[in-house]
């Protein structure tokens, strides 16, 4: 019990808790117009994919600040718009997208192994400031 209440204050002090049954509102509110889930096709990449792609700290990072992440993540050019989100409901709607399943048989992977490159490191705290 003791552990739990330490492990739980740990959790609220350091961080935002993500909500996927939030996040999934917050997506249908200001994603879904550009973005589909299980395969589709419009503006933005399909969900389900971004979640075979990126870490759920990336997508996170991505939706608060596109502009400043676009090259990163390979983009030649940024045409997704900055949205005025509150930093939980980021942390929620990329918990959502990361909870998304594989739709393709070559997606269903090991999702404990290391993706090829990490792109963000979830210890910059939210602020997406490039080093040196
Ligand atoms: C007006 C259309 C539009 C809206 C609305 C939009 N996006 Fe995007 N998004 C894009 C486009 C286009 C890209 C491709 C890269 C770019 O242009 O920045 C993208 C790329 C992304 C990526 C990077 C994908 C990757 O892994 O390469 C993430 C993550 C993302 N969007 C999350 C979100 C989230 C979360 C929301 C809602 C809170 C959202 N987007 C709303 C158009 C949009």
């Amino acid at each position: 019990m003791r552990k739990l209440i330490i492990l739980l204050a740990l959790l609220v002090g350091s961080n935002l808790i993500a909500d996927v049954k939030a996040g999934e509102k917050v997506y249908k509110e200001n994603c879904a117009i550009c973005h589909t889930i299980n395969g589709g096709s419009a503006l933005g990449p399909d969900f389900n994919l971004v979640a075979y792609k990126r870490r759920t700290v990336e997508i996170e990072y991505y939706a608060k600040d596109p502009y400043a992440l676009a090259e990163t993540f390979g983009y030649s050019a940024n045409a997704m718009p900055t949205l005025p989100l509150e930093d939980q409901q980021f942390k929620d709607v990329a918990e959502y997208i990361s909870s998304l399943q594989p739709f393709k048989e070559w997606m269903k992977k090991d999702k404990t192994a290391p993706k090829e490159k990490v792109l963000v490191k979830s210890e910059e705290s939210n602020t997406t400031k490039k080093e040196g």
